[in-house]
């Protein structure tokens, strides 16, 4: 396992740009992205030059338990962002704009869009196709880097199909097509394309300029992302075909707390090497003391009996 690769750019600690991202695609370099949503987390991934770290609304289901990403506030996500930022030296840092901060109004958007720069993020996504092009316009036109997000779209889409394949008929990818092609124009600096047919992914990341980054969109984009609660086996509730597990660390917790609760039971915890103790002569004097029931509250020497 290598950590100190260079990918990316071509300093392995440099921090990575919109620029580095771009020229990736035109290098052929695939991206790679994870989701992060906390600082311990975020520091191993940017260990594994891990590309860029998404802190996902997804974290609304991995980390606070909500049945889908709608309940997420912009207060959770600034403070997962902060977090995430923390512990980030190298990746770059993109928040995702939660349901609710981008949709009522243009204003509202670059004003939510910059509370993640001011924290530390170094760019936004947000869902949505040809609907949401003014939008992406007005923010990076504010100077702020957008990344895209079209396909199955998971904040809107339990209200409406439910989590489905996207592009499966000619419609449907001609419409991914045309989406992919507007949030171009409106100048995002890449796009995550979820659970879209493989065939439709490899039309849009061919004919793209931007890095098009898939999750459940087969092997021809330029990147791939994936909840990283889902690919170290951590997130039981939900497990998507999409998802290659790397490792089941719900499992070796589990296993750990078990051993724990065992060992605290059974006094096998804590052991001589998880002990500290006092100064030998300190001890001697307490023991000493002790024997002579000094009264320390009041400070005299209590009778013998
Ligand atoms: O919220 C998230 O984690 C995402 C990824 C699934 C792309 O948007």
């Amino acid at each position: 396992m290598q950590y100190e690769k260079t990918n990316g750019c071509n300093n392995a600690r440099k921090k990575v740009s919109v620029n580095d991202i771009i020229s990736m695609k035109q290098r052929k370099e695939k991206v790679s992205v994870l989701t992060a949503y906390d600082y311990s987390t975020a520091s191993i991934c940017d260990k594994a030059n891990v590309d860029i770290l998404l802190v996902g609304d997804s974290a609304g289901m991995v980390m606070l338990g909500y049945t889908n990403t709608i309940s997420v506030s912009m207060e959770e996500m600034l403070l997962f962002c902060k977090a995430v930022s923390r512990g980030t030296k190298r990746a770059m840092i993109i928040a995702d704009m939660p349901f609710g901060s981008y949709q009522p109004n243009i204003d509202s958007a670059i004003k939510n869009a910059i509370q993640f720069v001011k924290v530390g993020c170094d760019a936004v996504k947000l869902e949505g196709g040809v609907e949401v092009v003014h939008t992406i316009r007005a923010i990076v036109n504010a100077g702020i880097p957008v990344m895209g997000h079209i396909g199955l779209k998971p904040q809107t889409c339990t209200l409406w199909e439910g989590y489905k394949l996207q592009g499966k008929t000619k419609y449907s990818a001609l419409k991914l097509i045309a989406d992919a092609k507007a949030l171009e124009q409106a100048g995002v600096f890449s796009i995550v394309l979820e659970m879209a047919a493989s065939e439709v992914a490899e039309v849009i990341s061919k004919d793209a300029t931007v890095p098009i980054i898939g999750i459940g969109s087969g092997r021809y984009c330029d990147g791939q992302v994936l909840v990283i609660h889902d690919m170290l086996g951590i997130y039981e509730d939900i497990k998507p075909k999409f998802v290659k597990r790397y490792a089941e660390l719900s499992k070796l917790i589990l296993e750990a707390i078990l051993q724990y609760t065992n060992d605290v039971k059974t006094s096998k915890f804590p052991e001589e090497q998880n002990t500290f103790h006092m100064n030998p002569n300190e001890l001697k004097d307490l023991d000493k003391a002790l024997k002579e029931k000094i009264d320390f509250k009041n400070g005299y020497k209590k009778e013998k009996n």
